[in-house]
Formats: structure tokens, C-alpha cells, sequence
């Protein structure tokens, strides 16, 4: 379970408030989605949320750990272990191919030969095993997007975290990506917690969350 209390972000000298006092829990297994406009603060949110920024004021309790106390290694364990995540870039390494950057997570902890047999059934799955050995620059944006999704599934993680995943597809690769997500909540009970602009993508989820300025101004 994740819970922020009061979190506030400041950047900048002097300080400006991009993130407001904002309270809310996301529960083992929700799809939960962030919407808002541009620049009304869903990325920072979704950084300090997941563990990637810290808050300027408050706190994320993230299994009863405070994510800001926790050391270096400890949050490379928990994020390596726990955690997925999903950019609107895929971020995926130009010189390896779809199944050598799907093992980087388990490469990292050791255990790349155990995860290789997963990451064949992972490419499988999102009808794209013929991309196995291509490099990103062989392959459509669609399919660097599901090499990347499959990558933050790898371990299987507890909680994945995507900042508009869509936000470079088409509609269909769009709709494929978030099918994608749908069935990872339903199946594997994966906590998601979805960033979009879009409001079609955010109705898909259990729960909407709506930020404007920073602040939290419905939760349906
Ligand atoms: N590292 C940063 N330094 C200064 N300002 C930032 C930084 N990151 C984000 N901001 C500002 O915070 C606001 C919210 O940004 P962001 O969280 O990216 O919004 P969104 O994802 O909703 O488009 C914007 O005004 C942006 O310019
Ligand atoms: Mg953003």
C-alpha cells in the first residue's frame, strides 16, 4: 500500500510550489489514474509517489517504509525488486536488442539466465516474439513500447508506474498498451498507478485522481 501525507514540492531559488498538500492512498491491486492538464504537476507527483524524487514537505509510506528515509541501497533493492515503470519515452538501450534490454532488471541483480525463459513469454504475450533480437531502431514505436512494458514486468513487480504511456502511439498501439496494463492489474493483481492527459486512458482505471495546479481537486 502507498500513502502520501501532505506531500508539497518545491523546486527553484526562490522556492515555487508546483505540488500542494496532497493526501491520498493507493491500496494492494488498485489501477489508479492521474489526470490533469499539462504541466498541472502529474509527473512530479508520479516521481515522489514511486520513489524516483523526493518531497520538499511530507511523506510516502510505501509498505510502511518512508520512501525519503530509506538509503541508497535500500531503495535500489526495493525499486529493482518491487517496481516497474513506464515512460512516454521507452528509454530502451540502442545497442542491445528487445530481449537483452527486457533481462537489464534481472541482468542487474544476478539473474539473468533465470529470467530469460519469462522474457520469451513476455514477448509472447504482447504478440511481439519476432522483435526478439532486434535492436530499438528495427522496430515501431508500438513495439519499443511494449519491449519497454515488458521490461518493467520482468520481475513482476509489485507496484508499475507509467508516465503517459501512450503519449507517443497511435490510437490503436495506444489501446494495445493500455489492454496491456488492464489485463497485468487483473491478472498478476499489479498495483498500477497511471499518469495521462487523456481522459479516455484515465477512465480505464478503478480510480481517477484529478490534479490541477498542483492540488488534488477530485478523486472519483
Ligand atoms: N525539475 C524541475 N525544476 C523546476 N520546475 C519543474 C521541474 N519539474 C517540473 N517543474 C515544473 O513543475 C510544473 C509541473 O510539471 P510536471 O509535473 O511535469 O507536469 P505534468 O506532468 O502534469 O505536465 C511545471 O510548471 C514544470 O515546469
Ligand atoms: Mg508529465
Amino acid at each position: 500500500m502507498i500513502q502520501c501525507e501532505h506531500i508539497s514540492k518545491e523546486f527553484g531559488e526562490p522556492p515555487q510550489r508546483i505540488l500542494h498538500d496532497i493526501n491520498l492512498s493507493i491500496a494492494d491491486g488498485e489501477f489508479v489514474s492521474i489526470s490533469g492538464r499539462s504541466g498541472s504537476g502529474k509527473s512530479t507527483l508520479l516521481y515522489i509517489i514511486s520513489s524516483l524524487d523526493d518531497p520538499t514537505y511530507g511523506k510516502v509510506i510505501i509498505d510502511g517504509q518512508i520512501t525519503s528515509k530509506m538509503n541508497v541501497k535500500e531503495i535500489h533493492e526495493f525499486r529493482n525488486k518491487h517496481v516497474g515503470f513506464i515512460f512516454q519515452f521507452h528509454y530502451l538501450l540502442s545497442e542491445l536488442t528487445a530481449l537483452e534490454n527486457i533481462l537489464l532488471p534481472p541482468r542487474n541483480l544476478g539473474l539473468y539466465e533465470e529470467y530469460h525463459e519469462r522474457a520469451l513469454e513476455l514477448l509472447k504475450k504482447m504478440n511481439i516474439s519476432h522483435v526478439v533480437n532486434k535492436l530499438p531502431s528495427q522496430m515501431s514505436g508500438g513495439e519499443q513500447q511494449r519491449v519497454s512494458i515488458a521490461r518493467a514486468l520482468i520481475m513482476d513487480p509489485k507496484y508499475l508506474f507509467a508516465d503517459e504511456p501512450t503519449g507517443n502511439l497511435d490510437s490503436v498501439n495506444g489501446e494495445i498498451v493500455m489492454e496491456i496494463l488492464k489485463e497485468i492489474n487483473q491478472q498478476r493483481k499489479t498495483t498500477i498507478c497511471l499518469v495521462t492527459h487523456d481522459p479516455d486512458y484515465s477512465k480505464m482505471a478503478q480510480r481517477e485522481i484529478f490534479l490541477s495546479d498542483g492540488r488534488v481537486v477530485d478523486s472519483l
